[in-house]
């Protein structure tokens, strides 16, 4: 079916059963499932969930936003992060807000157990630095990057918008203990773009309602599985697809698109998790070592929940004096552990190489 036919009307969910439950899909799906188990039970066994969760969500900020191309370096984010009132552009800002609205998200499904369309107009919200909400206006289409031309125009009519969320909100809370939850997601996030409820901040609202989806099906324990990566890597399969979904209402291709993608974002995750673990060892045994009397774990726990650190952090975290606080960091620094560097008048303490890991 052609790119260029006429898109159809968005139907309401559910799609048809045989749509969404091909063999292939079927095969794929236990895959994907087993991928995401294993990062479920590895993502347990690490005891700082903090440092696990900071590391990942920033990186998750950084990479969801890139695909607007709103592009930040990771310095200027952890510095925006680190720093009161440093200096930020706009487009580190609108990183800091991704993050934000993640943990909102996070919490909401946390404290009530299932979302609301109100819930989603909050996570929109604190992503866009404006009220507009739910469109209400007509006049917004969907068209190619490069070309120009629309390719697709999502309803128009705010009652209809409302009917087709609320279609969707039902889905999204419903038990489906026939369909898997991942099959599911793919159906969801489909369905979230088409509808396109805001005027802005569509995809990224999407992309945090995937991984809320997740968390409360229970596949996840906290937010740490993205597919951002994944979409920036394959960017025209995705816009490709959810193109041909549009046209010709057939599933397969974009719920197997979105399938492979968690099983390849899982087992990224779970290689990543690894790799900040050993350095994890590594750099304890290293303090252990080189500098045994200021050694204390969580002050080198500190430096992973907070690669760019401070001495109000250690001051906070154990406890301890100014005085000394500045003096673990600058031993720190001596026996390479971290690098330090002026902000204002703030000096920060890098954990470089958890920075360098961090960007893998
Ligand atoms: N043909 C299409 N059908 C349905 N949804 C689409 C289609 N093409 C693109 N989209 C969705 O629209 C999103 C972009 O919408 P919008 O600009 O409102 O979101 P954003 O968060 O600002 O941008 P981005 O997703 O690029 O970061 C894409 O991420 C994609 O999910
Ligand atoms: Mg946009």
């Amino acid at each position: 079916m052609g790119q260029n036919a006429p898109h159809r009307k968005l139907d309401m969910l559910p799609p048809s059963r045989e749509n969404v439950e091909t063999i292939e899909i079927l095969k794929q799906t236990n895959r994907s499932t087993a991928a995401l188990a294993e990062l479920k039970g590895i993502a347990k066994t690490i005891p700082n969930q903090a440092m696990l969760i900071n590391a990942i969500v920033l990186q998750e900020a950084k990479d969801s936003s890139e695909i607007e191309n709103i592009i930040t370096t990771q310095d200027e984010l952890y510095k925006a992060l680190t720093v009161n009132k440093s200096k930020v552009s706009a487009e580190t800002k609108e990183v800091v807000n991704y993050r934000k609205a993640i943990f909102h998200g996070f919490d909401i499904v946390k404290t009530q157990g299932f979302l609301r369309v109100n819930n989603i107009v909050s996570i929109q919200q604190e992503l866009i630095d404006n009220t507009a909400g739910i469109r209400s206006m007509p006049g917004t289409v969907l068209k190619n990057d490069q070309t120009g031309e629309i390719v697709y125009t999502p309803p128009q009519e705010k009652t209809e918008i409302l009917d087709l969320l609320s279609n969707f909100m039902n889905y999204f809370n419903q038990n489906h203990d026939d369909l898997s939850p991942l099959i599911n997601l793919a159906i969801l996030h489909y369905q979230f773009e088409s509808i396109h409820p805001f005027y802005d901040g569509n995809g990224r609202t999407g992309r945090i309602l995937n991984i809320l989806y997740l968390i409360l099906n229970d596949l996840i324990d906290v937010p740490i599985l993205y597919l951002s990566s994944y979409i920036i890597e394959n960017k025209a399969a995705y816009y490709r697809l959810l193109n041909q979904t549009n046209r010709t209402g057939k599933w397969e291709e974009w719920v197997m698109f979105i399938l492979k993608a968690v099983e390849l974002t899982a087992n990224g995750t779970i290689s990543r998790i690894n790799n900040i673990n050993n350095l994890l060892d590594k750099t304890i045994l290293k303090v252990q070592t080189r500098s045994p009397k200021i050694y204390k774990k969580e002050l080198v726990e500190l430096l992973f929940e907070q690669p760019y650190s401070k001495i109000d952090f250690v001051v906070r975290k154990l406890n301890v004096e100014r005085k000394a606080a500045s003096r673990y960091l600058r031993e720190l620094e001596k026996i390479g552990i971290v690098e330090s560097q002026k902000v204002g008048r703030e000096t920060l303490y890098i954990n470089k190489e958890l920075i360098e890991v961090l960007k893998k």
